[in-house]
This record gives structure tokens, C-alpha cells and sequence, in this order.
């Protein structure tokens, strides 16, 4: 395969949802729980969010001044494989968005903490960015002008990083532009026994019809289910 192969990895409710209060309830506890231990022991290259789901999780909304830099001509900043750590963050952010106060993720769960941050980018992300970017020592590739090139840019994780296996692991909106790429591989769904909001939104945002077969499923304690499905 000319691209890493990728596991959407996600925490979904009965209905399908992967956002909203449900994931922060006591009831989903256990759901999360059983998430992030997969997500250990899938021992994958890293794994794969959105410019939302990275804010929220890691960056918290902070963004340098970016007067402080001079632009760098658009072109992708890769180190030598030998430099890279083999373990990747790796953030769709197209506008160049997330401000990061270090190139490794800072995080107690080794399923997170020390991977190192790997931006993709489109011709939108502002050419200061990526001076920013070059001095904290954060890669970062090109993949489209306006929106990110999924195929294009797993083109380059997989041939000038050496990356193999990825987690996608949300949110909604990534997942869907996978999902249009063809880019899914397996399907691992821990399923918390709850129903979601309306407005929360679907663990693909304008999906398209794909079949998928059961590989594998599990029940585990407070009525949580493992869907692992394949293409
Ligand atoms: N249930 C779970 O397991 C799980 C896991 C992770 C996250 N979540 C939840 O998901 C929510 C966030 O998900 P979300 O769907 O709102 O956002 P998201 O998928 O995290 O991020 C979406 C943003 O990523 C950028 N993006 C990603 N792929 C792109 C592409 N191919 N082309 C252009 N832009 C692209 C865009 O950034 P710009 O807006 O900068 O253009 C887009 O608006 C949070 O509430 C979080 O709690 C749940």
C-alpha cells in the first residue's frame, strides 16, 4: 500500500455519535476507559486528529505572535527519517491554526505523550506559521490549496516518514474527509450504552456508502461493545 493504513478509532453512543455531553457523563466511563487502552495496545506509528479535537485536547487554544517570525517559502520542512522519533501526532490544519509550545505531545498516557507533532497543511496556513513551525522543530507537509488532500498527504507520511499504521481518531469532521478518500481500513468502535443528543454530530460528517465486515467483537463490562470491522 502507497499509504499508511489507517483504524478509525473512536468511542461512539448506540446512535453513532462521537461528540457531546454523553462522552463526559460517569456512564461512559468505562467506554473511554477501554478506548484508551486500545489505543495503547494497538501499538500503532501514531495517530491521526483534527484541528478542533487537537485544540481541545492539547493546545487549549493558544497561538504564538506570529509577527515575532519571517515567512518561509511554502514547501514541506521533513527531517532526515534518522531525526524523526517514530511515534506521530500527526494534525489536519489546513489554515495553520494550532499554536504548540513544544513538538511533542505533553501528556501522562503513552498512548499520546512524546509523540512527536507532525502538521499537515494547505497553501492557506500563513507563510509566518511555518517559520514558527521551523523553530520549535514541528515538520510539516503540504497536501491541497484549500482543503487538505487526504491521499495526498498519507502519500507523504507513508514514503518521506516511514509511517505505516495510524489511528484516526476524530472528530466527526476528518473522519468524514477520510471516509470520502477511501481512507478507512478498519473500523475499531468502543460502543457506550447511551443515546446521544440530537445536535451531537455522527462519527462521519457527510459520509458516503462504504461496506465493511465484522471482524471481531466484544462485550465487556457496564454494557460496553468492541465493533472492529475491516474493508
Ligand atoms: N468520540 C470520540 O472518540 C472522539 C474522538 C475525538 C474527538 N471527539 C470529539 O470530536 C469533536 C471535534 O470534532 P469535529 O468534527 O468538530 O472536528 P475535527 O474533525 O476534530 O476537526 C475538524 C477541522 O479539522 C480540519 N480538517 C480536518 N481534515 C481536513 C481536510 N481534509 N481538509 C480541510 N480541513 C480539514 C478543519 O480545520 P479548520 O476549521 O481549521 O479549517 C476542520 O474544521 C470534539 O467535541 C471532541 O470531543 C470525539
Amino acid at each position: 500500500m502507497n499509504r499508511p493504513y489507517i483504524i478509525c478509532h473512536m468511542v461512539t453512543s448506540i446512535d453513532g455519535k462521537v461528540t457531546g455531553d454523553f462522552l463526559f457523563r460517569s456512564e461512559c466511563e468505562m467506554a473511554t476507559e477501554i478506548y484508551y487502552e486500545m489505543n495503547r495496545s494497538y501499538k500503532a506509528d501514531g495517530f491521526i486528529c483534527g484541528r478542533v479535537t487537537m485544540e481541545g485536547s492539547f493546545t487549549n487554544g493558544w497561538y504564538p505572535d506570529l509577527t515575532q517570525y519571517a515567512p518561509i517559502e511554502q514547501e514541506d520542512y521533513i527531517p532526515t527519517k534518522e531525526a524523526l522519533s517514530g511515534f506521530y501526532a500527526v494534525a489536519f490544519d489546513p489554515k495553520g491554526r494550532l499554536g504548540w509550545k513544544s513538538n511533542r505531545i505533553v501528556d501522562e498516557d503513552p498512548g499520546y505523550g512524546n509523540a512527536q507533532i507532525i502538521e499537515v497543511l494547505t497553501k492557506q496556513a500563513d507563510p509566518r506559521y511555518l517559520g514558527y513551525l521551523k523553530s520549535m522543530g514541528i515538520p510539516y507537509i503540504f497536501a491541497g490549496e484549500k482543503e487538505i488532500d487526504v491521499q495526498s498527504a498519507l502519500f507523504k507520511l507513508k514514503n518521506a516518514m516511514g509511517i505505516n499504521t495510524l489511528l484516526l481518531e476524530g472528530g466527526s469532521v476528518v473522519n468524514g474527509y477520510f471516509l470520502r478518500a477511501d481512507a478507512v481500513d478498519e473500523l475499531s468502535l468502543v460502543v457506550s450504552p447511551m443515546i446521544a443528543e440530537g445536535s451531537d454530530k455522527p462519527l462521519f460528517t457527510d459520509s458516503a456508502v462504504s461496506d465493511y465486515k465484522l471482524k471481531e467483537i466484544k462485550q465487556y463490562e457496564k454494557g460496553v461493545v468492541w465493533m472492529n470491522y475491516i474493508k
